[in-house]
């Protein structure tokens, strides 16, 4: 063959390689409203950077190799480009290929991605549409599943692992995604249980559709097992590129600066005015986030999950940094068992990533009552007090309302190594509110008077003025100052730049033991 013949037979099988499971099947996925594998590579990384590995590969199961032959690639697509410019590794399931299913071969090819990604410490990115365990070849599509899973664990908190879910994850399909820092899924098209509806139906005799049981807005608002959810996949990918520059390559990284002309020293007046009177009254803490972001750009994480605590991404003066917050336009932004366990991830998060917290307080405690009880809110509540202890990254507080009792201890304290609190005049930092306190250390006065409830109130008054507010902390250093609300962004950037160079260490072990 001369070499004319042989660069063609190269382009021929390229051609091949590229069309995955054939037309008929490519059509059949955007019937049902699906991208291919392919295209959705294209979504996802900068324009013509996706370099393609293992493209020729083919499954060496003896059952269905006749079958396979010309599937170049077997059910994966896998290769690393740019985005933003900036590396990133990925692989991308071809549901054209037996239904996306994970066979040996498809293994073997996202292992290598992996290990290449942890290799030269760069993002990856996993995008899942499969049917699940290749069912043709048995065990080893199990020992395939098992050694992503592993790798998924090694390089947790070392490179930043992104899933998108994009059609179905079944069975042992849902663990790679659950092992990641970030899960994106898109309304209607893609599901994720471990067992599927007919299942449900034999074992459990219920009735459920998979959008009911496993759907993208059931992953968003009840089990909180998904990030980001979207209409469809062209916002998904575009959602995840956005994410992306909020994350550094690695762990030994710094999340990229980009510089901005939202000026430092941006006064908001209206922040003056944003907390009410009425200390039960309620507002929505992410006007004050937007207000002290570079440009109002927040990007929120786990929205419709437990949103009585905001978390998420923005930038302050071009640096990443990580918002917490109590929302006390949801159940008074008290903390509950979901609410505690969405903050402590984040938490988590951020930390491996060296991604800097800033945390906006008003909480009036932890959710009393059976329900939480049982489900274990002293866990979930430790969770969080784990996340603030062991990060090391700069740590810095905004009271804006209530910081009461064990919440406040909670909430990136100083006694957990927060590195600034600030109070606003408005925050109220006692052990408990002024109504149950009143009630406990003035029984007996109140009991006595000739009119209780006057009493009462006249008593709550008191301990309001005396403990309910910033300066008992801030005489005690507890606080680190009291600022005026409409300069908290300058603040925050001074003391973001102050701590620039912050190096704090926890002491050497195995690894720490997290209540789970
Ligand atoms: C081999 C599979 C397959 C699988 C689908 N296909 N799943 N081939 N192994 N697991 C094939 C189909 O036979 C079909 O081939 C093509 O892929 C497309 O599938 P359809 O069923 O036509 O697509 P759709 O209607 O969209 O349904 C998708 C689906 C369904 C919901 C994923 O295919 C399904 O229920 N598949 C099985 C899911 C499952 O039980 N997986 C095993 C889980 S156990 P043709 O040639 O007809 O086009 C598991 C254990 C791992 O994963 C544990 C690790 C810890």
């Amino acid at each position: 063959m001369n070499k004319e013949r042989k660069i063609l037979e190269l382009k021929e099988k390229q051609e091949l390689a590229k069309m995955g499971g054939g037309q008929k099947q490519i059509d059949k996925q955007h019937q049902k409203g699906k991208l291919t594998a392919r295209e959705r590579i294209s979504l996802l990384l900068d324009e013509n950077s996706f370099e393609e590995l293992d493209m020729f590969r083919v499954s060496n199961n003896e059952a269905n190799s006749a079958e396979t032959a010309h599937m170049y690639g077997d059910g994966i697509v896998t290769g690393y480009g740019t985005i933003h410019g900036r590396l990133v590794f990925v692989y991308s399931f071809d549901f054209t290929v037996f239904g996306g299913s994970l066979s040996q071969v498809v293994a073997e090819k996202v292992v290598k991605i992996q290990q290449m990604a942890a290799k030269v410490g760069a993002p990856i990115v996993g995008i899942n549409d499969s049917g699940g365990a290749r069912i043709q070849e048995g065990v080893d599509s199990l020992a395939g599943y098992t050694s992503i899973f592993l790798n998924n664990v090694l390089y947790s908190g070392v490179i930043p692992q992104i899933s998108a879910v994009v059609g179905p994850a079944a069975g042992g399909a849902v663990y790679s995604p659950a092992l990641t820092d970030f899960i994106f899924m898109v309304r209607s098209t893609s599901f994720m249980f471990l067992t599927g509806p007919k299942i449900v139906k034999a074992v459990n005799h219920e009735d459920v559709t998979a959008d009911e049981l496993g759907g993208a807005d059931v992953h968003a608002s009840r089990s909180g097992i998904t990030h980001f959810t979207y209409d469809d996949e062209q916002t998904l990918f575009a959602g995840i590129r956005t994410l992306m520059k909020y994350l550094p390559q690695n762990n030994t990284e710094e999340p990229p600066v980009i510089p901005n002309d939202d000026p430092v020293d941006r006064i908001e007046p209206d922040l003056n005015y944003i907390v009410p009177d009425n200390a039960n009254k309620p507002y929505d803490m992410k006007e004050v986030i937007l207000k002290v972001l570079d440009n109002g750009e927040f990007v929120e994480v786990q929205e419709a999950f437990a949103p009585n605590v905001v978390i998420g991404f923005g930038e302050l003066n071009g640096r990443v940094v990580g918002v917490v917050a109590n929302q006390p336009k949801h159940l008074a932004g008290v903390l509950d068992c979901n609410a505690s366990s969405k903050a402590a991830r984040f938490i988590r998060t951020c930390d491996c990533f060296n991604i800097p917290l800033i945390t906006f307080e008003d909480v009036p405690g932890f959710m009393p009552g059976t329900v939480q009880e049982f489900n274990g809110i002293i866990k979930h509540g430790a969770k969080m007090l784990y996340a603030y202890a062991e990060a090391t990254v700069p740590k810095i507080t905004v009271i804006t309302r209530k910081a009461y009792g064990g919440a406040f201890c909670v909430m990136n304290s100083k006694h957990l190594r927060g590195d600034i609190s600030y109070a606003w005049p408005s925050a109220e930092i006692a052990v408990m509110g002024p109504e149950g306190a009143s009630q406990i250390i003035y029984a007996k006065e109140v009991q006595d008077a000739e009119n209780p409830e006057e009493k009462l109130q006249e008593k709550i008054q008191e301990y309001r003025d005396k403990f309910a507010n910033p300066y008992v902390a801030a005489g005690k250093g507890i606080i680190d100052e009291v600022i005026e609300p409409k300069v908290t962004r300058y603040k925050l950037i001074k003391a973001l730049e102050m701590l620039q160079n912050k190096r704090d260490t926890n002491p050497p072990k195995k690894h720490g033991n997290i209540p789970l």
